[in-house]
């Protein structure tokens, strides 16, 4: 454990020097008022929009925490809106964002499924005094998005390949399975992992592509597990992946045999990891997530930029909510770090013990 610690430090380090993390936006140089707000909103006037990217347990424990924050500040229910498309659709989320910026809302905190479609209308939205922030995947460099409330999502990724290549010691195929070919944590996170794995043993296979959708994702496990009979590793890059190769790999008879790393900490995942058919997933911090991205709004809208970044603790434009590193090993401890921190969870580990070795 002490090794993948002093990894994610280093994949920290490289990370902070080659980041895209997004900067805030100067001043136009004409521009009488500073951006985002040209005047504070009343409390009771504030509406904050959060959009993700697809419906899924991942995205409802995010929905979880904008839902906490709202109470927290005692906001009203409607002054706090959550939305996801169906599956991975830019177009979606541009329409989205657009009926928003008609509604004049407070503050809008996208996770953009392809920053560069949707930097034009968070501009737009910018530009009509709408705070805009991001969450879960960053924006393109230099975009008006104020702070990236998210993962690192490179450091996570290497580690993940750290993990890879202590259980693959000899090395094999690992097939990679991912949710989108534009957003950039799917990117980041499948870059850090080859770099993780570079000059091993581990032969990583193109990967697939499911936009998104929970079905497409096993059908395209089990067509990358019976072209590759031999494949003894398997990444899931995002939340629903593990899973798909998990079931993939069960029904072909391999569980425990296939190497299994993936992202996220939901209760499938976790059903897996007792099963022991996954071995380790990076649990990202969704719940939080969500319940920045909220904050972060209501405080600029509030308090101002300035004091907003400071009192929440903005690092060059990113607040970097961390990742735990999931094993059967460490699962109960894992839930009791959950537990003291107030963050639900459906799954138990009550009257499941790890396997003794
Ligand atoms: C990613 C999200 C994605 C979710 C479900 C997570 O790992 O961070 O961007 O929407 O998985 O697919």
């Amino acid at each position: 454990m002490k090794r993948v610690y002093l990894l994610l430090a280093i994949a920290w380090v490289i990370v902070s020097l080659v980041s895209c993390a997004p900067q805030p936006t100067p001043a136009a140089p004409q521009t009488p008022a500073p951006q985002p707000t040209p005047a504070k909103p009343s409390v009771e006037n504030i509406r904050i929009v959060v959009i993700g990217k697809s419906v899924h347990p991942y995205w409802s424990n995010v929905e979880l925490g904008v839902k906490a924050a709202a109470r927290d500040l005692g906001l009203r229910g409607d002054q706090v809106i959550f939305f996801v498309p169906p599956t991975e659709d830019v177009a979606k989320q541009i329409e989205v964002m657009e009926t928003y910026i008609a509604q004049k809302v407070t503050g809008i905190a996208v996770a953009p499924s392809d920053p560069a479609a949707l930097e034009p209308v968070m501009k737009k939205a910018a530009e009509a005094g709408i705070i805009v922030t991001t969450l879960d995947t960053p924006p393109v460099e230099n975009s008006v998005s104020l702070v990236y409330i998210g993962t690192d999502n490179y450091a996570a990724g290497r580690i993940a390949g750290e993990v890879m290549k202590e259980l693959l010691p000899e090395g094999g195929k690992v097939g990679i399975g991912r949710g989108s070919d534009t957003a950039l944590n799917a990117l980041q996170r499948t870059q850090g992992f080859l770099d993780a794995i570079a000059g091993t043993k581990i032969q990583a296979l193109e990967p697939v592509n499911d936009k998104e959708d929970a079905a497409r994702a096993l059908e395209l496990a089990n067509s990358v597990l019976s072209a590759h009979p031999d494949l003894a590793g398997a990444f899931g890059v995002y939340a629903y992946n593990g899973p798909a190769w998990a079931t993939a790999i069960k029904e072909a008879g391999k569980a425990g045999k296939i190497k299994v790393v993936c992202f996220d900490a939901t209760t499938d995942v976790i059903n897996f990891i007792k099963e022991g058919v996954i071995h380790a997933t990076i649990a990202q911090r969704e719940y939080d997530m969500g319940y920045k991205s909220v904050q972060m709004i209501y405080l600029i809208a509030t308090k101002g930029k300035d004091a907003a970044f400071a009192e929440m603790g903005v690092k060059n434009g990113v607040i970097d909510t961390g990742v735990d590193v999931v094993t059967a090993k460490n699962l109960k401890e894992y839930e009791a770090s959950l537990d003291a921190r107030g963050i639900p969870h459906e799954w138990t580990t009550q009257g499941w013990e790890p396997p003794s070795q």
